[in-house]
């Protein structure tokens, strides 16, 4: 932001970070736009046709004219799909009034800063982890307190961080499993020992499952929803179910909370967009689910070709991904400013990825993270013959 504007904006604002990616997503598409052919494993964003019966709900939306503001915390037979789902795939009861569809799982971590912290207070998150998240905390008033995580435990949290990491001003502990960018997940033991250290500190315990229905080994992650009723639990339809730009998500939370935070839907966005809502409700329905789970399929195979292919280059992978659609890979072999290798990748090899530094700080100048979601296999063997170009 140029200085000229930066004292007429608030000290909050100006203090917000850029997210990284989506320079990169920028640029790269500004070279597509201009002719060249550019590789795009920067941005975290599934490019798959809708179902057919969610394109047809969509339709059907438009047709009947649903362009009204719907209930703020969505419209029932969502939140009623998003029940059974849990209790499809989780065996977990769910009532529907805890549901809350929100505008993207975005405004899901937004509002539940919103809830939890007050100026002073601080958050527990994992480094490197979701970038946008320590600016939901900032945007608050109280401080991200970064942990780090090292591939020997998963790249995730365990107790003993809690332990060490705690202070009198942690509000809780945010973790995503599996999570963006090193794909790991939490396994259930270490799931509930949280939960309950974070409860015993009287903290909330926050968890996202955006990436969950793509994980890719025998072990499926635990969903926090089967450890008991009074923790937060996000989703999305932007990952597993492909719809980023419709701008829907969901979390499930306490019972205690639900009048706040349907003053905040009400007060912050009125309501999630209506005709995305119709469309989702048709992604529950079997056929859509099959259409889900075979394109992970696809990911696997991506995701087993890749890791492979970048160790040969001298890529770090230190801990293979059980999910999500990212590799996270350090990059000591060939650098030590993991941005100025993403722009060198961007200017000499047509490819676009994102560097470490989005997400944390530990380690993060080494590292740098490709995404295996936008192109089909053969443009990702193309990528690794560029860069084998430029590289070895
Ligand atoms: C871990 C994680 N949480 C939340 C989000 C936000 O996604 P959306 O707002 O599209 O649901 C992302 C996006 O990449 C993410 O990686």
């Amino acid at each position: 932001m140029p200085d000229s504007h930066k004292n007429k904006f608030s000290r909050r604002i100006n203090d917000l970070t850029s997210f990284k990616v989506v320079d990169f997503l920028d640029a790269a598409m500004a070279r597509q736009a201009a002719g060249e052919n550019i590789i795009r494993m920067e941005v975290g964003e599934p490019v798959f046709e809708l179902p057919s019966r969610v394109a047809k709900a969509a339709q059907q939306a438009i047709a009947s004219g649903a362009n009204g503001y719907t209930s703020s915390l969505g419209i029932a037979p969502l939140r009623e799909a998003i029940a059974a789902f849990c209790h499809s795939r989780y065996g977990v009861s769910v009532d529907p009034q805890r549901v809350v569809v929100t505008t993207g799982s975005s405004a899901a971590l937004g509002m539940i800063c919103d809830l939890l912290l007050n100026p002073g207070d601080s958050l527990l998150l994992s480094d490197p982890g979701y970038p946008c998240n320590a600016n939901f905390v900032y945007r608050c008033g109280a401080t991200p307190v970064q942990i780090p995580v090292t591939p020997e435990k998963n790249y995730q949290p365990d107790l003993a961080d809690l332990q060490h990491y705690w202070q009198e001003s942690s509000a809780g502990l945010l973790v995503a499993s599996p999570s963006n960018p090193t794909g790991d997940i939490i396994d259930r033991a270490t799931l509930a020992a949280l939960y309950e250290g974070v409860k015993a500190r009287g903290g909330a315990f926050i968890v996202d499952e955006i990436y969950h229905g793509l994980c890719y080994g025998d072990e499926q992650p635990c969903s926090a929803l089967n450890l008991g009723d009074d923790l937060y639990v996000i989703n999305s339809f932007s990952k597993y179910f492909g719809m980023p730009g419709w701008r829907l998500g969901w979390m499930v939370v306490p019972e205690q909370a639900l009048d706040a935070i349907r003053i905040m839907t009400q007060n912050f966005f009125i309501s999630p967009p209506t005709v995305a809502q119709h469309a989702a409700v048709a992604a529950f329905h079997p056929e859509s689910l099959e259409v889900f789970d075979l394109r992970r399929e696809a990911l696997q195979a991506r995701r087993d070709f890749l890791v492979p292919a970048l160790r040969d280059l001298g890529f770090g992978i230190h801990h293979p991904p059980a999910g999500a659609f990212y590799i996270y890979a350090d990059i000591i072999r060939f650098s030590d400013d993991g941005e100025a290798f993403c722009w060198d990748l961007l200017e000499r090899a047509g490819i676009a990825i994102t560097p470490g530094t989005d997400f944390g700080h530990f380690n993060a100048r080494n590292h740098v993270r490709f995404s295996y979601t936008a192109e089909p296999i053969e443009r990702l063997r193309e990528a690794v013959e560029r860069l084998a170009r430029v590289l070895l």
